[in-house]
């Protein structure tokens, strides 16, 4: 264990320095290196001084939870259901992704639907609230907005009107007047969220706070108040793209990896309800390289197009990039096809894309994308209404993955006649669909033509 010392310490990572510094050379963070006191060593804890905390059984009566629905089916659908009364959220996402819109159309359905909402703001001013409500046509909503950013002052608001939800824009504007640090700071941030959360669970009121991605991606600064909060969703999307796609990372009272789709438009953001239908949507006909992999979402089967291309490379060291997809995944994929299928991809450049600007992280989207690959280089079409799913184990084995009946019925109801899944996989109807097993992935090059002849590929 590093010993503690008196001087410096990164805010971040608790790295400790003699001397302050802009930059910790450690976690790479900005700003965050401040003066600590050493810890005072001479108190000695007195128990004569605490009480027996009381203990209770796992087995008791419960409270049912107290959920509202805010009338944004996607928004709900991310909570997992509504929104739980003196729950707190944090909404992360790019500057620009529309965090704003969506928190002041949920502000303005909830406060239509008779609830008392306050819109707090640190970055626009109410002309400026009001001008995108007008935007929205919510111009008559009874939404209460401010602009603000003093901490006691938002709490004592809270205190005094007690409204059913607050929604803070955003957390690096708050400050509060008894830390030194400037706005936006580590601890000003980590202070204004813990205080947000503690008070509003008091007074029984929701908090939505907005948080703004750093550089690496993560809200605040790495893993800084994700664990305050009961619920933390991203909005991920492109900007060149429409689709803004809305997922819960961490949700105390639902399923996490959740996600509600939503369309930007010139009237604010359009909820999608068959996304599945979205993202295929640009797929007209089938060529080498795309492949169709019926994935999970949380709770939501969501069908996706992988697009692979494999190209001579000009470079001494081949590109490999991956756009959707974890680059250390693809990677692993490329090697199982290399040790057991004998196709080696050196010299070429490697790119894989999930179409629609999604984000998939599960491992069942292993198969097809090795089968996006194999199309790619081979140059082989799969058959066009087939569907692919299942996760590669090192050896080359298809190993199953879960919620194969929802993955077929998705796929059904799009129009897909062909689903490729893992051997022994478990379902309850296949009704009206060609059902393919494998077990390897040479058996899946096999069966579904993917690979040429020794004779066709010399
Ligand atoms: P905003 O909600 O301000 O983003 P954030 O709070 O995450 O920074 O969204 C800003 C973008 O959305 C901006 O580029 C304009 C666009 N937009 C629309 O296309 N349609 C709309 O109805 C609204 C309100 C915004
Ligand atoms: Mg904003």
């Amino acid at each position: 264990m590093r010993k503690s010392i008196r001087g410096y310490q990164c805010e971040n990572c608790n790295f400790p320095y003699a001397k302050w510094a802009g930059q910790c050379s450690e976690c790479k963070s900005w700003g965050t290196i401040e003066e600590r006191t050493a810890p005072n060593t001479n108190t000695k804890l007195n128990l004569r001084e605490g009480k027996i905390v009381e203990l209770v059984g796992l087995k008791g009566s419960k409270n049912p939870l107290d959920r509202q629905k805010t009338g944004l089916k996607e928004f709900d659908r991310v909570l997992g259901g509504g929104l739980v009364k003196a729950s707190t959220i944090l909404v992360g996402g790019d500057p620009g992704i529309g965090k704003s819109t969506i928190l002041l159309q949920v502000a303005s359905s909830m406060a239509n639907m008779g609830a008392k909402i306050i819109y707090v703001s640190g970055e626009e001013s109410t002309d400026q609230l009001r001008m995108r409500a007008k935007r929205l046509g919510q111009e008559n909503s009874p939404v209460e907005i401010a602009a603000e950013t003093n901490l006691t002052d938002i709490l004592t608001t809270i205190e005094s009107e007690k409204p059913d939800l607050i929604i803070v824009d955003s957390i690096q504007t708050v400050y509060s007047e008894h830390l030194d640090n400037a706005p936006g700071s580590i601890s000003q941030v980590r202070s204004s969220v813990m205080e947000l959360t503690s008070f509003a669970k008091s007074y029984g009121v929701a908090a939505i706070l907005v948080g703004h991605v750093t550089k690496e991606g993560q809200i605040a600064g790495p893993r800084l108040v994700e664990h305050m909060v009961d619920t933390v969703l991203y909005f991920e999307g492109e900007k060149s793209i429409h689709y803004r796609i809305l997922r819960s990372v961490k949700n105390r009272f639902g399923a996490s990896d959740e996600i509600g789709v939503f369309e930007m438009t010139g009237l604010g953001l359009q909820q999608v309800e068959n996304p599945s239908a979205l993202f295929l949507g640009e797929r007209n006909s089938n060529s080498a390289g795309s492949v169709v992999l019926a994935a999970i979402e949380g709770t939501r089967p969501v069908l996706v197009e992988i697009q692979a291309l494999v190209a001579t490379s000009s470079l001494a060291t081949a590109r490999r990039a991956a756009v959707g997809w974890e680059p250390a995944r693809l990677a692993m994929v490329m090697a199982i096809l290399e040790s057991r299928c004998g196709k080696s991809f050196i010299g070429k450049d490697v790119y894989l894309n999930v179409a629609g600007g999604m984000k998939i992280s599960e491992p069942a989207a292993d198969l097809a994308v090795a089968a996006a690959l194999m199309s790619a280089v081979e140059e082989i079409e799969l058959a066009v209404d087939t569907i692919v799913f299942g996760e590669l184990s090192l050896s080359g084995a298809i190993r199953q993955v879960t919620q194969t009946d929802s993955r077929l019925k998705e796929a059904k109801k799009l129009g897909f006649s062909s689903i490729v899944l893992p051997s022994g996989s478990k379902f309850v109807s296949s009704e009206g669909m060609k059902v393919i097993e494998c077990k390897t992935i040479s058996e899946f090059l096999e069966k579904n033509r993917i690979t040429k002849s020794p004779a066709e590929s010399s």
